[in-house]
């Protein structure tokens, strides 16, 4: 086993995107390296032409993934939008790698992020002894892609100012990128787009102008409907990470996955689940990915303080860290659960009072 905490998609599921190559004989779009048929199979799971079983990567409607992988093919690049933990950033990473194979490609926009991280910037040792020349350009995962036709991801695209966004524009629409102190410009390889994520939920974001939105497809990953669904995401998830946490998953770990996502839902749509009663909802999110790291916290802590014993006790705290965003705010609206619908159920009775202690 590899001592790095994490390998980009492409290397983890290398041999899933290998079995799914020698099979593809389909036409793909110039510059894939695999067919938007196989792109799929490799993001919902199936089975490759060699009988090779494809692990499902993302859990969800399978028109939602259509939509992104036809995109990327057409000359519209492709913004994922969600509240935070719908499997954004997850989604991007596995279209790059079984597209393009490179997942690396990869902007991290914050307020802080100028034109310089986005087109290109200059090493200035060489440019104060050569002047503006091409060995003085340090080329931006953007400009790369761009040369090398491949997909280019910008992460939280609506944290960077409205006027750095723009400098998208002409590379979208143009598919190339002026340098004007060269007097160049660098023209993008069949291949290349861009796959941008941006959260629907935060505040102090930069709307995206209406130019720029023109050039994306948007297509917006909702929270699961269904607990089912949500409880498998959540239970695969958790072994996944488990496993590369070296973390043992004690035998009622889908039980209790059923119930911390029992009462995240319930407090997420600010209803009982039989719809009730109706409830104050608390300012997070609670989505999938808060109740992953609730479990896998708690297992950690059962590994290491409670001789691998998962209880409510482990679950609790993790899940009150999970809540409760809002110190006063949160913790009242999980005050207010507690005694109104948790202490009324014989089945929640230890989460009733782990959660008590724990608040
Ligand atoms: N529908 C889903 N299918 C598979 N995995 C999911 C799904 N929803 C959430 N997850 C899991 O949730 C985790 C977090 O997802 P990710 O980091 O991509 O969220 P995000 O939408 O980018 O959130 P943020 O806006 O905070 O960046 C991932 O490990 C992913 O596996
Ligand atoms: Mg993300």
């Amino acid at each position: 086993m590899s001592d790095l905490l994490r390998l980009p998609a492409e290397q983890t599921y290398a041999s899933e995107l290998a079995a799914l190559t020698s099979g593809d004989d389909v036409p793909k779009p110039e510059g894939w390296k695999l067919s938007p048929q196989a792109v799929l199979t490799y993001l919902l799971g199936g089975k490759a032409a060699d009988g090779t079983i494809v692990s499902p990567k993302y859990v969800g409607n399978r028109r939602l993934m259509e939509t992104a992988v036809a995109t990327l093919a057409t000359d519209r690049a492709l913004l994922l939008l969600g509240v935070p933990g719908t499997a954004k950033s997850w989604v991007s990473e596995h279209l790059a790698a079984a597209i393009m194979n490179d997942s690396t490609m990869l902007i991290q926009c914050t307020a802080g992020t100028d034109e310089n991280q986005v087109r290109y910037g200059w090493n200035y040792a060489q440019l104060l002894a050569k002047g503006p020349s091409e060995e003085a350009l340090v080329p931006t995962p953007l400009y790369r892609a761009m040369q090398q036709g491949k997909l280019c991801r910008l992460e939280e695209l609506t944290r960077m100012g409205s006027d750095v966004q723009d400098t998208l524009i002409t590379v979208l629409s143009e598919k190339m990128m002026p340098i004007a102190e060269l007097n160049s410009a660098v023209y993008a390889r069949r291949g290349f787009n861009v796959i941008a994520t941006a959260n629907n939920r935060d505040k102090g974001v930069n709307e995206l102008s209406a130019a720029l939105k023109r050039r994306f497809n948007v297509v917006v990953l909702p929270l699961p409907d269904d607990m089912d669904e949500e409880a498998a995401i959540v239970a695969r998830r958790v072994d996944e990470m488990a496993g590369g946490l070296s973390l043992p998953v004690p035998r009622n770990v889908r039980e209790e996955i059923t119930r911390v996502l029992t009462i995240f839902r319930e407090l997420r749509a600010g209803a009982t689940a039989d719809g009730k009663t109706t409830l104050k909802t608390p300012s997070g999110s609670l989505s999938t990915a808060e109740a992953i790291a609730t479990v896998v916290g708690g297992l950690s802590q059962a590994m290491w303080f409670n001789d691998g014993r998962l209880t409510a006790r482990e679950l609790a705290a993790n899940m009150v860290g999970a809540i409760v965003k809002d110190p006063v705010q949160d913790k009242a609206v999980l005050e207010e659960y507690l005694e109104t619908v948790l202490k009324k159920r014989r089945d929640f009775a230890a989460y009733y009072a782990a959660l008590g202690e724990a608040l």
